[in-house]
Formats: C-alpha cells, sequence, structure tokens
C-alpha cells in the first residue's frame, strides 16, 4: 500500500522517547518531514540523528504546562519554516491515583498538559492544513475512554473531555480535507509503562515481574503492545489511505478493552 506521504510535513509531539519517538521514526520512513517536540532538548537532538536523514527533519523544545508559550513557540515556528500537515498530539500521561483522593491541581494540570494544548496546537496548524486541503489530526490518548482503567483516575477524565474535544473538532473540519482521530494505546512497552507497572507493584506487594504478567494476561494477546505497533497505527491515519476515516477511536491493545 502506497501511504503517499512524501513530501508531507508532520509535527510529532512527546517524540523523544515510546510511542511519540516511534511515530516519528515510521513517518520520517515514509518520506515524511518530521518536528519533533519535547522538554529535553538532549534527547530531542539525539532523536533527531536516529531519524533517516533524506528530509531535513527540525525540533522544538516545549514544555506541554504552558499552552501559550507552546503556541507562540509553534507559530514561529511556522512563521519562519513552513505549516504541518499532520499534527500528533501526544505528551506524557497524568499520575496515577485513585480519582477520590486527586488534588483539584492534579485534574488542572492534566487539563492544560492535554487538552489545552491539544487545542492550542490544532488552532495552530489548521490554517495551513486548510489551504493544503489536506491536514491529519491525531491524538494519542489511552482505552480508558473505553472503559476506565482502575487507578488512573485523573487520566480516566481527562482523557474522556479529550476524546470528546476530538470528535467535535472532527465534525466541524472535515469539510476542508482535515481528520480528526484518536489511537488508544493499550499497555505498550514504554517508560510510561514501566512506571506503571512499579507502581501496581508498589501497592498490590508483588514483584515488578508478577504484576506485568498480569497485565498481560488481562490481554488476548499475552502480551505488550511494542511502541512500533501504535505507530503503525497512526501512521495510517496520518496517510491519504484513511482519507474516509474521521471522528473515530482506534484501540490498538491487542484486544484487552471489554467493549467495541
Ligand atoms: N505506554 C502505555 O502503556 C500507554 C497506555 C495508554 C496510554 N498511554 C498514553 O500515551 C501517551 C504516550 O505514552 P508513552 O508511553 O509513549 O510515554 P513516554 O514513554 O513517557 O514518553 C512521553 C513523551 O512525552 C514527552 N513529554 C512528557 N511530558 C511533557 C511535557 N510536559 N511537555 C512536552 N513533552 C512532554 C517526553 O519527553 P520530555 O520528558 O523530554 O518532555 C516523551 O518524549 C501518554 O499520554 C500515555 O499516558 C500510554
Amino acid at each position: 500500500m502506497n501511504l503517499n506521504l512524501n513530501n508531507k510535513y508532520a509535527l510529532v509531539c512527546g517524540s523523544t522517547a515510546g510511542i511519540g519517538k516511534a511515530t516519528a521514526m515510521a513517518l520520517a520512513n515514509e518520506g515524511v518531514q518530521v518536528t519533533l517536540i519535547a522538554r529535553n532538548e538532549e534527547k530531542l537532538k539525539a532523536t533527531l540523528t536516529e531519524l533517516p536523514q533524506q528530509r531535513q527533519h527540525d525540533y522544538i523544545v516545549a514544555d506541554f504546562s504552558n499552552p501559550d508559550e507552546l503556541k507562540s513557540k509553534v507559530s514561529n515556528y511556522i512563521s519562519k519554516n513552513h505549516g504541518f500537515h499532520i499534527l500528533v498530539n501526544n505528551t506524557g500521561g497524568p499520575a496515577g491515583g485513585p480519582v477520590f483522593m486527586a488534588d483539584l491541581d492534579e485534574f488542572q494540570k492534566a487539563f492544560t498538559q492535554h487538552l489545552k494544548c491539544n487545542h492550542v496546537l490544532a488552532q495552530t496548524v489548521v490554517p495551513f492544513m486548510k489551504e493544503a486541503g489536506y491536514g491529519r489530526i491525531v491524538n494519542v490518548i489511552s482505552t480508558s475512554v473505553k472503559q476506565p482503567l482502575d487507578g488512573l483516575g485523573v487520566s480516566n477524565t481527562i482523557r474522556g473531555a479529550v476524546a470528546n474535544w476530538s470528535k467535535t473538532l472532527a465534525n466541524e473540519l472535515g469539510q476542508f480535507g482535515i481528520t480528526v482521530n484518536n489511537v488508544l494505546p493499550g499497555a505498550t512497552g514504554t517508560e510510561r509503562l514501566t512506571e506503571i507497572i512499579k507502581n501496581k507493584s508498589a501497592k498490590s506487594g508483588n514483584s515488578e515481574e508478577e504484576a506485568a504478567h498480569a497485565m498481560k494476561q488481562a490481554v488476548p494477546a499475552k502480551r505488550f503492545a511494542k511502541p512500533e505497533e501504535l505507530a503503525d497505527a497512526i501512521t495510517f491515519l496520518a496517510s491519504e489511505r484513511a482519507s474516509y476515516i474521521n471522528g473515530i477511536n482506534l484501540p490498538v491493545d491487542g484486544g484487552r478493552t471489554k467493549s467495541l
């Protein structure tokens, strides 16, 4: 299948580790010119050197705890360089814990980092997408939008808001050749998962191996996802081949979610 992604520009957020980094690699391998975003400049530079060198990839240092600064950095980048056909909204997940114990600050922080940042990025990149008659916004969320996950109270809450923001945006932007879709990772072998396993182990008194084994048993595939498996789904949604897929939640979870 020819994904026809040559000559496209992508802004891939949270792209120095895990799912975001694998996505940057997958898009670059399809001929996309990628601009990475994360907080740590050393990691951004290191990731840049790992991308295939046919195109001039780049990076922006930004922190998703500050949407105004993020917006101004990306706007400035676009005015000096180029706009983006593809936006992959992705950042670090909120801390775990039961929802009843969550501080108001935790909701505020997660809402800012996830919903507000996705929103300012969409507002910043959509004018170029409209002009190009081609836009793909892919939000990396969680299967918790279909089935809330135990011990991830703030995350469950904020992911629901992002999913509904995204669906609404899909309704508004479809007429311009722009699609907005959500990818819902199941347990995926990244730093984030290592943290989740540590927390489960500490809470249950089981070893980390036992905690990981129990998580794998809950998946029909009996294993964790590789970040590359998420990246492949995101890359397909970013391609011309996915032009009539709009406003969906796509679980990439080995069948773990117990609803359709
Ligand atoms: N892995 C899983 O099992 C799983 C399952 C369901 C959902 N998810 C969700 O999928 C998303 C990606 O997960 P992942 O496992 O790939 O995460 P990860 O390995 O922890 O990578 C997170 C990336 O986001 C960047 N980042 C973190 N905080 C940031 C901030 N405040 N501003 C800008 N960039 C920031 C990190 O770089 P810097 O630290 O340099 O900024 C890094 O590049 C998260 O929302 C996660 O909750 C993951």
